[in-house]
């Protein structure tokens, strides 16, 4: 073997400190209320327990990313009023997530009073913006100054600023390497929301949610990918998880589908869609594929129908705990 002394691979990741995951969105405290069954209107009652979490879906794929060891950042606004701002930075940093990129605002951070219930896990999210703190291009293209070389991927959690995101993935589309990094995916979430049409086109993987396929006519994971494909750009990757049903995806209009986690105790679905979205990210990142680079396909397909797999599989573990830290 030849050794050369001088300077080592580009690509060593011994040497280059390893790209980050980027998660743009929201973060928010949700104030959990765990019941024993749903209340009744106008009642006053005992609960089970309760507890602050850091929420928001962004917020929330990075938690799960880092319990994961996979580097992550998360880009959002972080309000300085009210003790809530304070104490999200904190939890931040104790799960080793970089905000080194957030824009700070004087405003309050948005808080979410969410009732979980015991019996069967769901999640009713009373959800308060406040102070609506959203991402503006004009911020995003001061913090990177079109850099975006410290990222493997970049995910974008869509809200209400979609003309703002579409604006900041043409500046990550500019600026891709030969690799194909960072690799682009947008999550659609909120029915509510629209101009979804702006960004759907430009990403290479696309998260749509069983919410957002169900308010337009879609009846299951499979029906869904089939159905939005076509609004994706040539090659992308379209994924859509549906519950205890599992989820499906497609590429180059070929489908997968994947059971959900069978046998567990459902108790919290808070943020399940969010783990979904991270345990599929974090395995195509932990298989070293990227979704924009050449590939075999018949390689392609086996390394999204593990990356499928675990997704499921991460979002069932998480509903049968609550919070996200006995992911580790
Ligand atoms: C879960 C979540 C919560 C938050 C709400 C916002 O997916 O991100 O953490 O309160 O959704 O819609």
């Amino acid at each position: 073997m030849m050794f050369c002394g001088g300077a080592k691979d580009k690509d060593d990741q011994n040497v280059k400190p390893q790209k980050h995951v980027l998660c743009i969105g929201m973060a928010c405290v949700d104030f959990v209320n765990i019941v024993k069954e749903f209340p009744l209107e106008d009642s006053d009652q005992r609960i089970q327990d309760y507890y602050w979490q850091r929420g928001g879906n962004a917020s929330n794929n990075c938690t799960v990313l880092s319990l994961l060891s996979i580097p992550c950042e998360f880009m959002g606004v972080l309000g300085t009023e009210g003790v809530e701002a304070s104490w999200i930075l904190k939890d931040f940093e104790s799960f080793n997530i970089n905000t080194e990129h957030c824009v700070i605002k004087d405003v309050h951070c948005p808080v979410g009073t969410i009732i979980l219930n015991m019996t069967n896990g769901t999640r009713t999210i009373l959800f308060f913006p406040r102070d609506r703190p959203e991402m503006l291009y004009e911020d995003f293209q001061l913090k990177f100054k079109k850099d975006f070389s410290a990222y493997s991927w970049i995910h974008f959690e869509l809200c209400s600023n979609v003309l703002e995101i579409s604006k900041m993935i043409d500046d990550v589309l500019c600026y891709k390497n030969s690799n194909g990094q960072p690799v682009v995916s947008i999550e659609i979430e909120k029915p509510e929301f629209h101009n979804y049409n702006l960004v759907i086109n430009k990403a290479d993987l696309v998260f749509v949610s069983k919410d957002y396929a169900k308010s337009k006519g879609f009846a299951n994971a499979k029906e869904a990918v089939s159905g939005f494909y076509n609004l994706c750009k040539e090659g992308a990757i379209l994924v859509c998880a549906w519950s205890e049903q599992g989820a499906s995806l497609c590429i180059n209009n070929e489908v997968l589908t994947c059971p959900a986690l069978q046998n567990i105790k459902v108790v919290d679905t808070l943020g399940a869609g969010d783990t979904f979205v991270a345990g599929f990210v974090g395995s195509l990142l932990s298989q070293r594929f990227y979704p924009t680079e050449p590939e075999h396909t018949t390689k392609i397909i086996t390394k999204l129908e593990y990356a499928l797999n675990y997704a499921c599989h991460l979002a069932g573990l998480k509903c049968s705990m609550y919070g996200y830290t006995g992911l580790k």
